[in-house]
């Protein structure tokens, strides 16, 4: 059985998570307004894997005899400038979300709840790889140019 505390923290990250999934979501209509496809195609894939992991979360609650919910989600940015400041905001938001993983550790932590540090530790190198796989886009951007952004446009179209 999981604590009051930590079933209260989970649930605060299954609200980020189902808020990171509207976030990619609303950069991915911008882009598609702005007739970069290949782009949008790539966040609607990051969004569907941000509600996948809000539905990790609540599994895993739940299979510990909690109460999964879904609260109140906050409204999201609607307008970026560019392409390149779409992905810095993404790479930003992933650091963001690193720390809130980081943070629920401390707190299953704080519980003494060691399968649910092990259930985290998950999230945390999947942070990792969100983390750099936000900051290579954001490099390629910056080092190939507006010149690229069509070529670019294609490679991220092409995500599974
Ligand atoms: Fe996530
Ligand atoms: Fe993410």
């Amino acid at each position: 059985m999981i604590s009051e505390k930590l079933q209260k923290a989970i649930n605060e990250q299954i609200t980020a998570e189902m808020w990171s999934a509207n976030l990619y979501m609303s950069m991915c209509f911008y882009l598609k307004g702005e007739g970069f496809d290949g782009f949008a195609h790539w966040l609607k894939k990051q969004s569907e894997e941000e509600l996948d992991h809000a539905y990790q979360l609540a599994d895993y609650l739940m299979k510990r005899g909690g109460k999964a919910m879904v609260d109140k989600v906050d409204v999201v940015p609607t307008g970026w400038g560019s392409v390149l400041e779409v992905f810095e905001h993404v790479y930003q938001h992933e650091c963001h979300v690193s720390e809130l993983i980081d943070k629920l550790v401390d707190v299953a932590s704080a519980e003494k709840d060691k399968a649910t540090q092990d259930f985290l530790w998950g999230f945390v190198r999947e942070q990792v790889e969100e983390e750099a796989t936000a900051q290579g886009i954001v490099d390629r951007l910056r080092k190939m140019g507006d010149g690229a952004l069509c070529y670019l446009d294609g490679q991220l179209g092409a995500r599974q």
